[in-house]
């Protein structure tokens, strides 16, 4: 068995390695959350001292130091499509970052699209330097994009988890998002069939 399987399989076992294994090949899915910003927005704080920003175009470089498997032209188209990216820095340095899309955001892990409302906000590509998880970061970065995007008069703020990962559940939790259903796929090559469950047809497109 290679090492990653097994490592899956005495972490996280048989079911969620199953689960990896159809995800390479014929069937994904993910969990679809809202977070309506009608919702009150509690307070938040970290372990350590944070403060939030949004990438600017000059720490380019910066954040692509920062995040692994992130080149600077990508980093850049999604700031000229629009996109913002919630920084978290400690003593300077960034230690969190997530991304928001809006309009036809596309979900990679997917590889589809999904089309938002105009007062719907996607977020994705939640991201904490390895020796700074588990100190709460997201939470505290979380309530600065959720009332930036109510000042705006959005609605709603939309993301994905993936179901075997695990750590990616508790961000949106204490954030106080909700699942609202099911989105993926089941298919080989040319042949797809996508997937929507509980799906509030009367809210996305
Ligand atoms: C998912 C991720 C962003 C969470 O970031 P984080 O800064 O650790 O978030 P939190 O501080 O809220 O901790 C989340 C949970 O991680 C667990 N955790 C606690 N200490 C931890 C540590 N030292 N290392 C890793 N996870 C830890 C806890 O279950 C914690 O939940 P709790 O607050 O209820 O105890 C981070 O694990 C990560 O960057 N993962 C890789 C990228 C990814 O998968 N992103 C999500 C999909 S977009």
């Amino acid at each position: 068995m290679p090492r990653r399987a097994w490592e899956i399989l005495r972490q996280e076992g048989f079911r969620s390695l199953w689960f990896h294994i159809l995800g390479e090949t014929i069937y994904r899915r993910v969990l679809l959350f809202e977070r309506p910003l009608s919702d009150p927005i509690p307070s938040a704080s970290a372990t350590i001292p944070v403060e939030i920003s949004l990438l600017k175009p000059s720490e380019v470089e910066e954040y692509v130091a920062f995040h692994p498997g992130l080149d600077a032209g990508e980093v850049r188209d999604r700031l000229d499509c629009g996109g913002n990216c919630f920084l978290s820095r400690h003593q300077g340095s960034i230690v969190n970052a997530c991304w928001t899309a809006e309009g036809s955001v596309w979900i990679d892990y997917l590889g589809r699209s999904l089309q938002l409302a105009r007062d719907e906000a996607y977020v994705y590509n939640n991201y904490t330097a390895p020796r700074f998880r588990g100190l709460n970061i997201p939470a505290v970065r979380a309530v600065v994009m959720l009332r930036h995007f109510r000042e705006l008069g959005y609605r709603r703020l939309v993301a994905v988890v993936v179901p075997e990962n695990k750590a990616a559940f508790r961000p949106p939790d204490k954030a106080g998002y909700r699942p609202i259903g099911v989105i993926g796929y089941i298919g080989i090559g040319p042949w797809r069939h996508e997937l929507m469950s509980a799906w509030r047809r009367r809210d996305h497109k």
